[in-house]
């Protein structure tokens, strides 16, 4: 058995966590994703199971523990750490995702996406973690006059989600200034790419237009499609997770966006175009708790040594296939 320090996913069988498994056992890491596969599908992180994969011909890249964040992780690590040794950094992606879900249930958003990175942070104090890297969002800046929005903007977030993502980035201040746990925030601007799954109203935009522009069925558009959004690739989102869970800093706040953006409208089209126009495009009624507008400022993601590289076009044509 090697003695290679454990990096824990916690959501790891999701979209963004399964991307950013592949990456970091590509890096040498031994991994353990903690995931209660509400969303998450074991499908995307087979590949690291097979025993091709394993450390020394035996011992398994890639450990997963079916675990609720929101009851605490302390349980579900114990057998894994025993074995293997002490966790060195976690990756905490692990949540409710939808931003109306959140407006539809409070409670559940409260006690999984505040409650679960309050259960993260507990162990990573009474273990000594050296880096929490954490996913926030740009849902905790609200609804925002002028783009492109920087860190330093006033927090405002008009849905349950936005709120609990900002609490959640106050205790992570909180965890590091008063017990000495390194950690960072990522403000995800919205996340697309393979894996995203289409298959839930709540779903993201870019994965419900994709699966059905291949399929010819029209699109809806809630409201009028003026809103925009700063789509960025799921690849480029994983290499400024990495940096951040890998680096010594501590208390960073970054955004991770283009600092591009694209009316939804404009999304539709491009999306139908690229299927083949079989497509139509409708509209329903705006949905409630949702910004307007939406582009990141990325200098602080820069200093983190991370650009975004993938364009919009080649991302969905990556994402299409
Ligand atoms: P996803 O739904 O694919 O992944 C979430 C994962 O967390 C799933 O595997 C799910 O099973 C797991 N999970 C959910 N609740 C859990 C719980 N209580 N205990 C254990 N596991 C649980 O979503 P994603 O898009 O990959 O999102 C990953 C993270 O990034 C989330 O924190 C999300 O809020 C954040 N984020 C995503 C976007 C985006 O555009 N996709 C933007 C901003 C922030
Ligand atoms: C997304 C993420 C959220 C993240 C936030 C950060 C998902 C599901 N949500 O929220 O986790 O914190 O970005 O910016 O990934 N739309 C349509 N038709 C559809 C679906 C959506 O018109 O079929 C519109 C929505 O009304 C919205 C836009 O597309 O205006 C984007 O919606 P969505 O993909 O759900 O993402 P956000 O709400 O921005």
């Amino acid at each position: 058995m090697s003695s290679k320090p454990i990096a824990v996913v916690t959501g790891g069988a999701g979209f963004i966590g399964s991307h950013t498994v592949d990456r970091l056992v590509e890096l040498g890491h031994r991994v353990v994703v903690l995931d209660d596969f509400r969303t998450g599908k074991r499908a995307n992180l087979q590949r690291w199971l097979d025993p091709r994969h394993a450390f020394d011909g035996s011992d398994p890249a890639l450990e997963i523990a079916v675990c609720d964040v929101s009851h605490g992780i302390f349980a579900a690590l114990a057998p894994i750490t025993a074995k293997y040794g002490r966790v060195e950094r976690i990756v905490h992606l692990a949540a409710q995702v939808s931003v109306v879900a959140s407006v539809a249930n409070p409670l559940v958003d409260m006690a999984v996406n505040y409650g679960g990175t309050l259960h993260v942070l507990e162990y990573a104090r009474a273990m000594g973690v050296a880096k929490v890297a954490f996913a926030s969002s740009a849902a905790v800046y609200g609804d925002v006059e002028t783009m492109p929005v920087g860190e330093d903007t006033p927090t405002q977030p008009v849905s349950p989600y936005g709120i609990d993502k900002l609490a959640s980035e106050l205790a992570l201040d909180y965890y590091a200034v008063v017990h000495g746990v390194p950690t960072t925030a990522l403000r995800f601007f919205n996340v697309y790419g393979p894996r995203q799954d289409p298959s839930s109203p709540y779903s993201g935009v870019i994965s419900i237009f994709s699966d059905r522009a291949k399929a010819g069925l029209p699109l809806l558009i809630f409201g009028d499609g003026s809103q925009t959004r700063d789509f960025i690739y799921v690849g480029d989102v994983v290499r400024a997770l990495v940096a951040a869970v890998g680096d010594g800093n501590s208390r960073l706040v970054a955004n991770v966006g283009t600092g591009g953006e694209i009316t939804v409208l404009e999304l539709a089209r491009t999306i139908v175009e690229l299927c083949g126009g079989r497509s139509t495009i409708a509209h329903a009624p705006a949905r409630g708790g949702e910004i307007l507008k939406s582009r990141a400022r990325v200098d602080r993601l820069r200093e983190l040594g991370v650009v975004a590289e993938t364009k919009l076009v080649d991302g969905l044509r990556a994402t299409l296939a």
